[in-house]
């Protein structure tokens, strides 16, 4: 063998040998201690509902499932669910996605009058060949799996749309005016990691518009084997950016979810200077169960559980 060869040879060993390393000292076969993290104080809510599902040894997905369903259902969530604002038009629509540590997942798009996006886009995953189903296609299918149609426009947001047509003229506005959407990543027994992502978007958005929240790799993303991401606020930009994705390839690279987070708030800082008065966040899991959030400007917090207690905490933030 020549020394060049040799050389060749023992650096591609090395290489392989270091990622053999990452992988090990991320991969679990004893038992590990649970964690979800969900945008907003509304973890309060949702995350002990999702923790009782890890406590009882079950998969992240069906603990993320379970805990974005309950801020689904709750009608004073005005940006999730029933009682989100509508569109410009008076419609509430929805969208919602989840991915499992398969690297499965599954979305749905501009859905009306069904109560739970987020399980209609589990069993799009886990019943059709398909990822993506929008509008009156993703109302059928939830409609032929067993999902009853609900009028979800409560009082309050029928009000507070006849106010805004009032008041704007029917001109959306240039940035979104409320972004509370729920997004859950969870850690469990087995050290999987999953996540569910659920809103009604943009208030008073034009028809039709879905933001970052069903995307995969925007509003959601998740690897198994080093972490995963979600996000909240103004959707366009995630979507400009691939944040998810991004935040989890930046752990695949090494970071931390914390410098990860804070990496792609300045990317987003760096490329888009109009985004920087903004609400853009994002929350992150490691698979060795750190997390980490950041957003662009003051006021986003994000709800933590682990061993059973829910904390919210004042995320970091970029602009101060
Ligand atoms: N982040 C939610 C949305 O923009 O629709």
């Amino acid at each position: 063998m020549n020394r060049r060869k040799f050389i060749q040879q023992t650096l591609a060993a090395g290489a392989a040998l270091s990622v053999a390393n990452k992988l090990k000292a991320v991969s679990y076969t004893d038992t590990v201690n649970p964690v979800i993290i969900t945008t907003w104080n509304s973890g309060l809510k949702s995350n002990p509902v999702g923790w009782q599902v890890l406590a009882d040894g079950g998969r992240a997905l069906d603990a993320c499932e379970a805990g974005v369903k309950i801020v689904e259902a709750d009608p004073t969530d005005t940006s999730v669910g029933i009682g989100g604002f509508p569109d410009r038009d008076g419609h509430v629509t929805l969208d919602a996605c989840v991915m499992d540590e398969f690297g499965n997942c599954g979305s749905v798009v501009f859905i009306e009058d069904i109560l739970h996006p987020v399980s209609v886009a589990r069993l799009v995953m886990e019943k059709t060949p398909h990822v993506f189903l929008a509008g009156s296609g993703a109302q059928q299918f939830a409609l032929e799996n067993g999902f009853k149609k609900e009028n979800l426009l409560t009082d309050n947001a029928r009000n507070a749309w006849l106010k805004w047509k009032e008041e704007k003229n029917y001109i959306p506005s240039e940035h979104a005016p409320n972004h509370d959407t729920i997004g859950m990543i969870a850690l469990d027994k087995k050290g999987n990691l999953s996540g569910a992502c659920s809103t009604s978007g943009w208030a008073f958005k034009v028809r039709g518009r879905f933001g970052d929240s069903p995307v995969i790799g925007a509003g959601l993303f998740v690897d198994n084997e080093y972490g995963a991401a979600t996000a909240t606020g103004l959707g366009e930009v995630m979507i400009k950016i691939c944040g998810t994705h991004l935040i989890c390839e930046f752990m695949r690279m090494g970071q931390s979810p914390q410098q990860a987070c804070q990496n792609a708030v300045k990317r987003v800082y760096d490329k888009f200077p109009n985004y920087r008065k903004d609400q853009i966040c994002f929350i992150a899991l490691g698979k060795d169960g750190r997390h980490g959030a950041y957003s662009m400007t003051k006021g986003f917090q994000y709800t933590i559980t682990k061993e059973g207690e829910s904390v919210v905490i004042d995320s970091d933030y970029l602009v101060k």
